[in-house]
C-alpha cells in the first residue's frame, strides 16, 4: 500500500525495537564495534553507499540524524538531504560546494541579508565574485553570465519584499548555459514547492522555521540532486557542518505536524491579508492580489502560501509606524519566524541589507508580520486596535 506523505510523516521512524512511537536520540562521538574487522566492514559499506546509514564516528551523524535525512529526502523528492546546524550553514554549504577562487555567482537581489554579506564581502576575500540580478527582469541574469559563472542562486520569494520570480525561465537560462542552480525555499518549504523535482540542483530550507515549528531549535537542510551530490558530500565532510542528534530529534518531532501547521498558517494569513487589503495606506507583500505579477508567479509554481508577509506602509510619520508595531499585543518583536506564534518587525536596512533594486520610495515603510496559529479573529482584532496609531 502506498501512503500519502501526510501519513508517512505521522507513521515513519517509530522505534519498533523499543516499541516507542518516537525514535531514540542516539548521541555518540565514539561508536563501538564488536571487532576491528567490523570497523572495516562498516567503512566498506559507507564507501559503497555514501548516502548514509553507516557510521564509524559521531561526526558523521547517528541513526537520529539519518532518520531526519530520510524523511526530508522523501519530502523534497530529492536524491539526498544534508542537514546542518543552522539554516545559514546550508546556505554556505550550497555555495562553497560548487564555487572555487576565480568563479562568479549570480544571485537574486532581494536575498536574505546575511547571504548577501557572505557572497558580496566574505567570499570576495577568496576571489569569488558576485553579481546581483533584478528578480523581475531576468535578462539581468543572462546579461551577467560569463565563462566564470558557476552558480545562479535564487531566493523565492525575496526576503522581506516577497518578489516572486519566473522560476521556469531561471532554470532554462541555467540549463542553456550549463550553470548550477540553488534556491532558498524556506518560505514555502517543499510542502508547497519542490525545487529539486522542478529542476534546481540544490534547495535550502532553514529548519529553524516551519520544520521545527516551535521556535526552540536551529537547523538547516540542503536537498540535492544526483549531479551535485558528490561535490556537496565532499564539502560537508571537509567542513564538518553537521546537525547534532538532539536538534535532529526536535526537527523530526516538528515535522510530524508540518502539514497541519502550514495549512493553518496559510488559512490565518489569508484572513489577515483580506483584512489588511482594505487599508489604502497599506500595500500587501503577499500573493493575494489576483492580477498582480507576484500572484501569477506564485500561482504558477506553488501549491500554497505560508504565514510570512510584508506590508509597505505609506506614512509621513515613521514614529507612528513604529507605534503601530509596538502596540500589537499578540505579536512578539524578534527575529526568525515559522514558529507557532505571531511576530512583527519594522524592517530597515539592517534587516534588508543594502539593495540595488526595488528599494522603498519616499514615506514608505516596511513591516514584516509572521502570522501564527492563534485564532485569526483575535489576531485581526489586535491588528485593528494597533492600526489606530498609524498616521
Ligand atoms: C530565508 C532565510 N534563509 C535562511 C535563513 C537562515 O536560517 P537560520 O536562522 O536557521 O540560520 C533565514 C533566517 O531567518 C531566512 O529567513
Amino acid at each position: 500500500m502506498s501512503s500519502s506523505f501526510k501519513t508517512f510523516l505521522k507513521h515513519t521512524a517509530k522505534d519498533f525495537h523499543n516499541q516507542s512511537v518516537n525514535p531514540p536520540v542516539v548521541r555518540a562521538s565514539t561508536i563501538i564495534f564488536k571487532s576491528l574487522q567490523d570497523i572495516r566492514k562498516t567503512q566498506a559499506k559507507a564507501k559503497k553507499n555514501p548516502i548514509g546509514g553507516h557510521y564509524d564516528y559521531g561526526r558523521q551523524g547517528t541513526s537520529t540524524t539519518y532518520i531526519l535525512q530520510k524523511i526530508l529526502t522523501k519530502l523534497e523528492e530529492s536524491y539526498h538531504v544534508f542537514t546542518t546546524p543552522t539554516g545559514f550553514g546550508s546556505v554556505f554549504l550550497s555555495i562553497i560546494s560548487v564555487v572555487r577562487p576565480g568563479d562568479e555567482i549570480i544571485i537574486s537581489d532581494p536575498v536574505y541579508s546575511p547571504t548577501r554579506v557572505l557572497t558580496e564581502k566574505f567570499l570576495k576575500e577568496f576571489n569569488i565574485s558576485t553579481v546581483f540580478y533584478n528578480p523581475h527582469d531576468l535578462n539581468s541574469i543572462s546579461q551577467n553570465i560569463t565563462k566564470k559563472t558557476k552558480l545562479i542562486y535564487v531566493e523565492n520569494p525575496g526576503s522581506n519584499t516577497f518578489e516572486f520570480q519566473d522560476l521556469r525561465k531561471i532554470i532554462s537560462i541555467a540549463k542553456k548555459n550549463r550553470i548550477l542552480t540553488a534556491i532558498d525555499n524556506t518560505w514555502a518549504t517543499p510542502y508547497y514547492f519542490k525545487p529539486i523535482k522542478f529542476g534546481f540542483d540544490m534547495s535550502i530550507v532553514s529548519a529553524t522555521k516551519y520544520y521545527s515549528g516551535h521556535s526552540d531549535v536551529m537547523g538547516g537542510s540542503l536537498a540535492v540532486n544526483k549531479k551535485v551530490f558528490n561535490k556537496v558530500k565532499i564539502a560537508e565532510k571537509m567542513i564538518g557542518l553537521r546537525l547534532g542528534p538532539d536538534d535532529a530529534y526536535l526537527i523530526t518531532r516538528g515535522l510530524r505536524t508540518l502539514d497541519v501547521r502550514l495549512d493553518r498558517h496559510s488559512e490565518n494569513t489569508k484572513k489577515v491579508a483580506e483584512f489588511l487589503s482594505k487599508f489604502k495606506k497599506i500595500k500587501l507583500l503577499y500573493p493575494y492580489k489576483k492580477n498582480s505579477f507576484n500572484y501569477k508567479m506564485w500561482k504558477k509554481y506553488y501549491s500554497g502560501a505560508s504565514g510570512l508577509m510584508g506590508l509597505i506602509i505609506k506614512s509621513k510619520n515613521k514614529n507612528s509606524v513604529r507605534k503601530f508595531v509596538n502596540s500589537l499585543k499578540l505579536f512578539g518583536h524578534g527575529y526568525s519566524w515559522g514558529g507557532f506564534e505571531s511576530l512583527a518587525l519594522h524592517q530597515e536596512t539592517v534587516e534588508t541589507g543594502k539593495r540595488k533594486y526595488g528599494n522603498l520610495g519616499k514615506d514608505e515603510h516596511l513591516v514584516r508580520l509572521h502570522i501564527g496559529l492563534e485564532d485569526s479573529s483575535d489576531l485581526i482584532s489586535d491588528i485593528k486596535q494597533a492600526l489606530k496609531h498609524l498616521k
